[in-house]
Protein backbone atom coordinates (compact mmCIF):
# COMPACT_ATOMS: atom_id res chain seq x y z
CA UNK A 1 0.00 0.00 0.00
CA UNK A 2 1.22 3.66 -0.58
CA UNK A 3 1.92 6.33 1.86
CA UNK A 4 2.08 9.49 -0.38
CA UNK A 5 4.02 12.68 0.01
CA UNK A 6 3.72 15.63 -1.98
CA UNK A 7 5.43 19.06 -0.63
CA UNK A 8 4.89 18.54 2.46
CA UNK A 9 5.30 15.21 4.84
CA UNK A 10 8.00 13.54 2.66
CA UNK A 11 10.00 12.67 5.61
CA UNK A 12 7.16 11.87 8.00
CA UNK A 13 5.79 9.46 5.00
CA UNK A 14 9.18 8.20 4.37
CA UNK A 15 9.15 6.98 8.31
CA UNK A 16 5.37 6.48 8.02
CA UNK A 17 5.48 4.40 5.43
CA UNK A 18 7.63 1.15 7.29
CA UNK A 19 5.28 1.65 10.22
CA UNK A 20 2.13 0.70 8.98
CA UNK A 21 4.16 -1.55 6.23
CA UNK A 22 3.31 0.23 3.35
CA UNK A 23 5.64 1.89 0.61
CA UNK A 24 6.74 5.69 0.55
CA UNK A 25 5.68 7.06 -2.62
CA UNK A 26 6.92 10.94 -3.73
CA UNK A 27 4.54 12.56 -5.26
CA UNK A 28 5.47 14.81 -8.73
CA UNK A 29 4.84 18.46 -7.20
CA UNK A 30 6.40 21.80 -8.46
CA UNK A 31 5.38 25.22 -8.86
CA UNK A 32 4.69 27.22 -11.87
CA UNK A 33 6.00 30.50 -12.50
CA UNK A 34 3.36 32.19 -11.23
CA UNK A 35 3.67 30.21 -7.88
CA UNK A 36 0.51 28.14 -9.09
CA UNK A 37 1.08 24.38 -7.84
CA UNK A 38 1.36 21.29 -10.56
CA UNK A 39 0.86 17.78 -8.61
CA UNK A 40 0.90 14.33 -10.18
CA UNK A 41 0.86 10.80 -9.44
CA UNK A 42 3.97 8.94 -10.79
CA UNK A 43 3.12 6.99 -13.41
CA UNK A 44 4.78 4.30 -12.08
CA UNK A 45 2.95 4.34 -9.12
CA UNK A 46 -0.51 4.32 -10.79
CA UNK A 47 -1.43 1.08 -10.73
CA UNK A 48 -0.55 0.95 -6.72
CA UNK A 49 -2.74 3.68 -6.22
CA UNK A 50 -5.68 2.56 -8.21
CA UNK A 51 -5.37 -1.28 -6.27
CA UNK A 52 -5.10 -0.59 -2.59
CA UNK A 53 -5.50 1.62 0.34
CA UNK A 54 -3.70 5.21 0.02
CA UNK A 55 -2.45 7.37 2.98
CA UNK A 56 -1.60 11.14 2.28
CA UNK A 57 0.52 13.04 4.20
CA UNK A 58 0.11 16.55 3.53
CA UNK A 59 -0.17 20.09 5.94
CA UNK A 60 -2.43 22.59 5.56
CA UNK A 61 0.18 24.81 6.30
CA UNK A 62 0.57 27.62 5.14
CA UNK A 63 -1.76 28.82 3.28
CA UNK A 64 -0.14 27.00 0.06
CA UNK A 65 -0.44 23.58 2.26
CA UNK A 66 -4.28 23.94 2.00
CA UNK A 67 -4.04 24.15 -1.66
CA UNK A 68 -1.53 21.52 -2.47
CA UNK A 69 -3.34 19.20 -0.23
CA UNK A 70 -6.58 19.63 -2.32
CA UNK A 71 -4.49 19.83 -5.57
CA UNK A 72 -2.93 16.18 -4.49
CA UNK A 73 -6.15 14.05 -2.95
CA UNK A 74 -7.72 15.21 -6.56
CA UNK A 75 -5.37 13.71 -8.67
CA UNK A 76 -5.43 10.67 -5.91
CA UNK A 77 -9.21 10.56 -6.26
CA UNK A 78 -9.03 10.89 -10.32
CA UNK A 79 -6.81 8.21 -11.00
CA UNK A 80 -9.00 5.71 -8.60
CA UNK A 81 -11.70 6.73 -10.29
CA UNK A 82 -10.33 6.31 -13.49
CA UNK A 83 -11.37 9.91 -14.47
CA UNK A 84 -9.93 10.50 -18.13
CA UNK A 85 -11.96 13.62 -19.47
CA UNK A 86 -9.92 15.70 -21.66
CA UNK A 87 -6.54 13.42 -21.49
CA UNK A 88 -4.14 14.13 -24.38
CA UNK A 89 -2.73 10.75 -24.32
CA UNK A 90 -3.04 7.56 -24.37
CA UNK A 91 -3.85 5.88 -21.55
CA UNK A 92 -3.94 1.51 -21.34
CA UNK A 93 -4.16 1.10 -17.96
CA UNK A 94 -7.76 0.53 -15.57
CA UNK A 95 -10.14 3.08 -16.10
CA UNK A 96 -13.05 1.46 -13.76
CA UNK A 97 -14.02 3.14 -10.09
CA UNK A 98 -11.91 1.26 -7.72
CA UNK A 99 -13.82 2.88 -4.90
CA UNK A 100 -12.93 4.29 -1.51
CA UNK A 101 -9.81 3.87 0.62
CA UNK A 102 -8.25 7.63 0.48
CA UNK A 103 -7.14 8.79 3.95
CA UNK A 104 -5.38 12.03 4.66
CA UNK A 105 -2.84 11.92 7.78
CA UNK A 106 -2.08 15.99 8.69
CA UNK A 107 0.80 16.31 10.86
CA UNK A 108 0.72 19.85 11.27
CA UNK A 109 -3.13 21.63 10.82
CA UNK A 110 -3.10 25.14 10.35
CA UNK A 111 -5.78 27.17 11.05
CA UNK A 112 -6.43 25.14 14.16
CA UNK A 113 -6.14 27.79 16.72
CA UNK A 114 -9.35 30.17 14.85
CA UNK A 115 -11.61 27.50 16.14
CA UNK A 116 -14.57 30.05 17.29
CA UNK A 117 -16.52 33.15 16.17
CA UNK A 118 -15.05 35.96 18.85
CA UNK A 119 -17.18 38.32 16.47
CA UNK A 120 -19.85 38.44 14.18
CA UNK A 121 -18.69 37.93 10.96
CA UNK A 122 -15.39 36.27 11.54
CA UNK A 123 -14.62 32.56 9.73
CA UNK A 124 -14.27 29.62 12.18
CA UNK A 125 -11.59 28.96 9.77
CA UNK A 126 -10.56 25.79 11.34
CA UNK A 127 -13.98 24.25 10.64
CA UNK A 128 -14.06 25.13 6.93
CA UNK A 129 -10.77 24.22 6.09
CA UNK A 130 -12.12 20.38 7.54
CA UNK A 131 -15.21 21.05 5.62
CA UNK A 132 -13.12 21.93 2.15
CA UNK A 133 -10.25 18.52 2.64
CA UNK A 134 -13.11 16.12 3.82
CA UNK A 135 -15.44 16.73 0.70
CA UNK A 136 -11.89 14.54 -1.35
CA UNK A 137 -11.06 11.71 1.02
CA UNK A 138 -12.58 9.01 2.75
CA UNK A 139 -11.04 9.63 6.39
CA UNK A 140 -8.58 12.06 8.51
CA UNK A 141 -5.68 11.89 11.03
CA UNK A 142 -4.76 14.65 12.93
CA UNK A 143 -1.98 15.27 15.31
CA UNK A 144 -2.26 16.87 18.30
CA UNK A 145 -4.83 19.39 17.04
CA UNK A 146 -5.22 22.73 19.29
CA UNK A 147 -9.02 22.09 19.90
CA UNK A 148 -10.77 18.98 18.51
CA UNK A 149 -14.48 19.98 19.18
CA UNK A 150 -14.10 22.14 16.61
CA UNK A 151 -14.12 19.09 14.08
CA UNK A 152 -17.22 17.06 16.01
CA UNK A 153 -19.77 15.84 13.41
CA UNK A 154 -17.98 15.70 10.01
CA UNK A 155 -18.65 14.41 6.84
CA UNK A 156 -15.61 11.96 7.25
CA UNK A 157 -14.25 9.91 10.72
CA UNK A 158 -11.37 12.07 12.02
CA UNK A 159 -9.13 10.43 14.10
CA UNK A 160 -7.13 12.80 16.81
CA UNK A 161 -3.89 11.40 17.92
CA UNK A 162 -0.79 12.78 20.11
CA UNK A 163 2.79 12.42 19.72
CA UNK A 164 2.89 13.19 24.13
CA UNK A 165 4.02 9.86 24.64
CA UNK A 166 6.62 10.39 21.74
CA UNK A 167 7.68 13.50 24.06
CA UNK A 168 7.50 11.86 27.14
CA UNK A 169 10.10 9.07 25.97
CA UNK A 170 12.25 11.95 24.65
CA UNK A 171 11.78 14.48 27.58
CA UNK A 172 12.78 10.95 30.15
CA UNK A 173 15.64 10.07 28.14
CA UNK A 174 17.34 13.22 27.70
CA UNK A 175 16.70 15.59 30.69
CA UNK A 176 14.46 12.88 33.17
CA UNK A 177 12.42 15.98 34.47
CA UNK A 178 11.23 16.41 37.98
CA UNK A 179 7.84 18.55 37.52
CA UNK A 180 5.88 18.82 34.17
CA UNK A 181 4.46 22.45 34.02
CA UNK A 182 1.46 23.43 31.83
CA UNK A 183 2.15 26.95 30.33
CA UNK A 184 -1.88 27.69 30.08
CA UNK A 185 -5.50 25.84 30.96
CA UNK A 186 -5.66 24.61 27.78
CA UNK A 187 -2.42 22.70 27.79
CA UNK A 188 -3.47 20.94 30.88
CA UNK A 189 -4.62 17.75 29.39
CA UNK A 190 -1.35 16.64 27.12
CA UNK A 191 1.06 17.96 30.20
CA UNK A 192 -0.76 15.64 32.72
CA UNK A 193 -0.28 12.90 29.79
CA UNK A 194 3.72 13.47 29.98
CA UNK A 195 3.42 13.80 33.58
CA UNK A 196 1.74 10.48 34.31
CA UNK A 197 3.70 8.88 31.73
CA UNK A 198 6.84 10.34 33.57
CA UNK A 199 5.91 9.74 36.73
CA UNK A 200 6.08 13.14 38.19
CA UNK A 201 4.82 16.25 39.52
CA UNK A 202 2.21 18.19 37.50
CA UNK A 203 1.29 21.85 37.28
CA UNK A 204 -0.81 24.28 35.36
CA UNK A 205 -0.65 28.52 34.71
CA UNK A 206 -3.75 30.56 34.43
CA UNK A 207 -2.92 32.92 31.43
CA UNK A 208 -4.07 35.90 29.69
CA UNK A 209 -3.66 36.56 26.31
CA UNK A 210 -3.20 40.43 25.35
CA UNK A 211 -2.52 40.23 21.58
CA UNK A 212 -0.37 37.89 19.56
CA UNK A 213 2.68 38.94 20.89
CA UNK A 214 1.80 39.71 24.58
CA UNK A 215 0.42 37.43 27.68
CA UNK A 216 0.30 37.72 30.96
CA UNK A 217 0.42 34.56 33.85
CA UNK A 218 -1.69 34.37 37.11
CA UNK A 219 1.14 34.59 39.50
CA UNK A 220 1.01 31.33 41.83
CA UNK A 221 3.18 29.24 43.78
CA UNK A 222 4.43 26.53 41.85
CA UNK A 223 6.75 23.82 44.34
CA UNK A 224 10.01 24.02 41.79
CA UNK A 225 12.87 24.58 43.73
CA UNK A 226 15.95 22.94 42.89
CA UNK A 227 13.83 20.77 40.22
CA UNK A 228 14.21 20.25 36.61
CA UNK A 229 10.93 21.29 34.89
CA UNK A 230 9.87 20.84 31.05
CA UNK A 231 6.88 23.14 30.10
CA UNK A 232 4.45 21.31 27.37
CA UNK A 233 2.36 22.74 25.39
CA UNK A 234 0.51 21.73 21.90
CA UNK A 235 2.59 24.61 19.82
CA UNK A 236 4.94 27.28 20.36
CA UNK A 237 4.63 29.98 18.13
CA UNK A 238 6.43 33.26 18.81
CA UNK A 239 7.71 31.46 22.23
CA UNK A 240 6.24 34.49 24.37
CA UNK A 241 3.86 31.60 26.17
CA UNK A 242 6.75 29.45 27.26
CA UNK A 243 9.32 32.46 28.18
CA UNK A 244 7.09 34.24 30.54
CA UNK A 245 6.49 30.79 32.20
CA UNK A 246 10.21 29.98 32.16
CA UNK A 247 10.67 33.35 33.67
CA UNK A 248 8.04 32.12 36.49
CA UNK A 249 9.73 29.10 37.22
CA UNK A 250 13.59 30.36 37.05
CA UNK A 251 12.13 32.89 40.07
CA UNK A 252 10.84 30.13 41.91
CA UNK A 253 14.17 28.45 41.83
CA UNK A 254 13.74 25.68 39.03
CA UNK A 255 17.12 24.33 38.32
CA UNK A 256 16.47 23.85 34.41
CA UNK A 257 13.41 24.42 32.32
CA UNK A 258 12.79 22.88 28.92
CA UNK A 259 10.28 23.72 26.63
CA UNK A 260 8.14 20.47 24.73
CA UNK A 261 5.42 21.09 22.23
CA UNK A 262 4.29 19.08 19.05
CA UNK A 263 4.19 21.86 16.88
CA UNK A 264 7.88 24.14 16.57
CA UNK A 265 5.95 27.15 14.42
CA UNK A 266 9.13 29.57 15.82
CA UNK A 267 7.95 32.46 14.24
CA UNK A 268 9.48 35.98 14.40
CA UNK A 269 12.74 35.19 16.17
CA UNK A 270 11.01 32.65 18.72
CA UNK A 271 14.14 30.12 18.64
CA UNK A 272 16.71 33.14 19.50
CA UNK A 273 14.32 34.41 22.46
CA UNK A 274 13.76 30.85 23.72
CA UNK A 275 17.53 30.10 24.07
CA UNK A 276 17.52 33.02 25.96
CA UNK A 277 14.98 31.38 28.29
CA UNK A 278 14.92 27.70 28.48
CA UNK A 279 17.59 25.26 28.63
CA UNK A 280 16.21 22.59 26.15
CA UNK A 281 13.83 22.44 23.25
CA UNK A 282 11.75 19.67 22.08
CA UNK A 283 9.60 19.41 19.29
CA UNK A 284 8.22 17.12 16.65
CA UNK A 285 8.65 16.69 12.95
CA UNK A 286 5.17 17.95 12.55
CA UNK A 287 6.87 21.19 10.73
CA UNK A 288 10.18 21.03 9.71
CA UNK A 289 12.32 23.03 12.55
CA UNK A 290 16.03 22.44 13.96
CA UNK A 291 14.88 21.81 16.77
CA UNK A 292 12.36 18.67 15.34
CA UNK A 293 13.88 15.60 17.58
CA UNK A 294 10.69 13.67 18.22
CA UNK A 295 9.25 11.89 15.37
CA UNK A 296 5.28 12.38 14.46
CA UNK A 297 5.44 9.04 12.55
CA UNK A 298 4.40 6.61 15.00
CA UNK A 299 1.42 9.08 16.78
CA UNK A 300 0.13 8.89 12.95
CA UNK A 301 0.53 5.23 12.88
CA UNK A 302 -1.72 4.59 15.78
CA UNK A 303 -4.83 6.58 14.49
CA UNK A 304 -4.57 5.53 10.92
CA UNK A 305 -4.50 1.96 11.54
CA UNK A 306 -7.63 2.54 13.77
CA UNK A 307 -8.96 4.60 10.90
CA UNK A 308 -8.52 2.25 8.74
CA UNK A 309 -9.07 -1.06 10.62
C1 LIG B 1 -2.45 28.55 22.71
O1 LIG B 1 -3.33 28.39 23.55
C2 LIG B 1 -1.46 27.47 22.37
O2 LIG B 1 -1.69 26.30 23.09
C3 LIG B 1 -0.04 27.95 22.61
O3 LIG B 1 0.15 28.17 24.00
C4 LIG B 1 0.25 29.22 21.87
O4 LIG B 1 -0.18 29.12 20.55
C5 LIG B 1 1.72 29.55 21.92
O5 LIG B 1 1.91 30.74 21.24
P1 LIG B 1 3.17 31.64 21.54
O6 LIG B 1 4.39 30.78 21.40
O7 LIG B 1 3.09 32.71 20.48
O8 LIG B 1 3.02 32.21 22.91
Amino acid sequence: MPVLSGASGGEIAESLAPLLGMEHVVMESRRFPDGESYVRVPLESIEAVRSETVVLVSNTFPDSGIMQTILLLGAINDVRRGSLSSLKEEWKGGTDDVGPGVFLAIPYYGYARQDKRFSVGESISARVVAELISDFCDGIVILDLHAPEVLSEMSVPVEFVSSMKEIAESLQSDVSPDFILSPDKGAISRATEVAELIGCEFSYLEKTRIDAHTIEHTPKDLDVSGKIVAIVDDMISTGGTICRASDALRRQGAKEVHAACTHGLFTGGALSRLATHVDGVYTTDSLPNPRANVSAAPALARGLERLMG
